[in-house]
C-alpha cells in the first residue's frame, strides 16, 4: 500500500528513525543488550511523563495499562470517582465497573472539560475520606477536550484519593506534569503521541499507589503491576517483550527529548490553531470549547445532512487521506483531525485540502481554499515566513 496521509488518534505516523529502529535483529530479551536499551527507555522515557516515579513498559495496549491500574491499586467494592467527558471517560466507568468498583460517575457535557469545583465539592461531601480514586482522561479522544489535570489535582486539597490518568491520546501533545502535579497513576500506550507502532503500554506508579498495590487482594496475573516492578527494577519484563517496539521506542522517546517535551507540546498546540482555524473559515463547528481545545485531536461537528462516514469515505478512497470519524453520541454527525505525534505542515494542508475536496462534492456550500489558506496563515505566522510583508 502507498503511503496516506495518516492523521488518526492512533495509530499515528512513525518516523523513519523509528521504524528504522524497530528493524533491528533479535535479541534474547535476557540479554545484558536488552536489559542496556530497557533501562535506558525507561529513564528517557520518564522525561516525557516529567517523573521520577516509577515507570513500567507492557507488552499490551493502552486499555489493559487502564484496567491494570483499576485491578492492582483498588479493591473490589472501593468507592471511585470516574468524570467523564466523553467516549473514554465512560470506557473508564466500564472498566472499574467490571471490576466491582462502587462508582460515583460524573458526566460533563459533551464539548466541555471537567470542572475542578465538581470534583471539590464531591470530595468535600466525603467526610469519610472513603474515596478512594478519581479516574479520568487526561485528553477526551472522542472530543479532542483537554481536562484542566493541575487544578483537578489541586481540588483534592487534602483529601487522600489518588488520581488515574488516562494519558493514552494526550501524553506528550497537551500538558502532563506528573510529579508536579501529584498524578497516581498515568497511563498511555505507544501509538499515539509518541509515535511507534502499536503494543507497548507505559504506566507510571507513585508511592501511595504502590502503598495502595500491596493491600490489594484482586486476582491478577499478567497485568501483575507489582510483579512488573520486580522485574523492572532488575532492568527486565516478566514475560516477553516486544522487542523490536522497544528499540522503536527507544528512539522515539530520543527524539523527543531532543526537541524538549515542552516544545513538543507547543507544537501541538501550533497544529491544533491552524486546523482550528481552518475549520472555523470553513463555517464548521468544532466539538471542543475553544478554552478546552487540547492539542491532539479536533474533532469537528459535520454540516447538517451530511454524515462523517461520506467524509472520511472519500478523504481515504480518493486523497489517501485518513481520518477518524466520530464516537458515541455524536459518531455520525462528527469527525475527527488528529494532529498527535509526527505530523507535519504538509499533512496539516494535506488533510485540509482533502476535506474540502470531500464537502464539495457532498455540496457543502462554501469558498473553495478557504480552510487552506486559514491553515496556511497560522503556519506562515508560526514560522515567521514572510516577516517582513505588511
Ligand atoms: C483516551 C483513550 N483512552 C484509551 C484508549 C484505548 O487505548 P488502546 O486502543 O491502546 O487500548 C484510547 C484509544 O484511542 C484513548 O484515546
Amino acid at each position: 500500500m502507498e503511503n496516506q496521509f495518516l492523521l488518526l488518534p492512533g495509530p499515528t505516523q512513525v518516523p523513519n528513525r523509528v521504524l528504522q529502529a524497530a528493524n533491528q535483529p533479535m535479541i534474547s530479551h535476557r540479554s545484558s543488550c536488552f536489559k542496556k536499551i530497557f533501562s535506558q527507555v525507561t529513564q528517557n522515557a520518564k522525561r516525557v511523563f516529567c517523573t521520577e516515579n516509577d515507570l513500567l513498559i507492557l507488552t499490551c495496549s493502552g486499555t489493559a495499562g487502564l484496567e491494570a491500574a483499576v485491578v492492582n491499586f483498588l479493591n473490589r467494592g472501593d468507592k471511585v470517582i470516574v468524570a467523564s467527558v466523553g467516549n473514554f471517560g465512560n470506557r473508564f466507568r466500564d472498566i472499574a465497573e467490571a471490576h466491582g468498583m462502587d462508582i460515583d460517575f460524573i458526566d460533563f457535557p459533551l464539548g466541555t472539560a471537567i470542572d475542578p469545583a465538581v470534583i471539590a465539592d464531591r470530595l468535600a461531601a466525603d467526610s469519610q475520606q472513603q474515596i478512594k480514586a478519581i479516574l479520568l482522561q487526561q485528553h477526551e479522544t472522542s472530543t479532542g477536550v483537554y481536562n484542566p489535570l493541575a487544578e483537578i489535582s489541586a481540588a483534592r486539597g487534602n483529601h487522600p484519593a489518588m488520581l488515574f490518568v488516562d494519558a493514552v491520546s494526550g501524553l506528550g501533545a497537551c500538558p502532563l506534569k506528573t510529579d508536579e502535579w501529584g498524578l497516581d497513576v498515568v497511563v498511555t500506550s505507544s501509538q499515539k503521541a509518541l509515535m511507534v507502532q502499536p503494543g507497548l503500554c507505559l504506566v507510571t506508579v507513585s508511592e501511595r499507589a504502590w502503598a495502595a498495590a500491596a493491600n490489594n487482594h484482586n486476582e491478577k496475573f499478567y497485568l501483575d503491576l507489582t510483579k512488573a516492578k520486580k522485574y523492572a527494577d532488575e532492568k527486565q519484563t516478566p514475560f516477553t517483550p516486544a522487542v523490536s517496539l522497544v528499540y522503536a521506542l527507544n528512539e522515539a522517546v530520543d527524539m523527543l527529548n531532543e526537541q524538549g517535551i515542552d516544545n513538543v507540546i507547543a507544537e501541538h498546540y501550533f497544529r491544533r490553531d491552524a486546523v482550528r482555524a481552518a475549520i472555523k473559515a470553513l463555517g464548521l463547528k468544532p466539538v471542543a470549547d475553544d478554552q478546552v481545545a487540547g492539542g491532539a485531536v479536533t474533532a469537528v461537528y459535520t454540516p447538517k445532512g451530511i454524515t462523517s462516514a461520506e467524509i472520511t469515505g472519500i478523504m481515504r478512497e480518493k486523497y489517501d487521506t485518513v481520518i477518524a470519524g466520530g464516537m458515541g453520541a455524536i459518531k455520525n454527525t462528527s469527525f475527527r483531525i488528529a494532529h498527535l505525534g509526527f505530523i507535519r505542515d504538509m499533512d496539516l494542508i494535506a488533510a485540509i485540502g482533502a476535506l474540502e475536496l470531500a464537502l464539495w462534492e457532498l455540496g457543502y456550500n462554501f469558498e473553495l481554499g478557504t480552510g487552506v489558506a486559514a491553515c496556511q496563515k497560522v503556519i506562515f505566522e508560526k514560522r515567521k515566513i514572510f516577516k517582513d510583508r505588511d
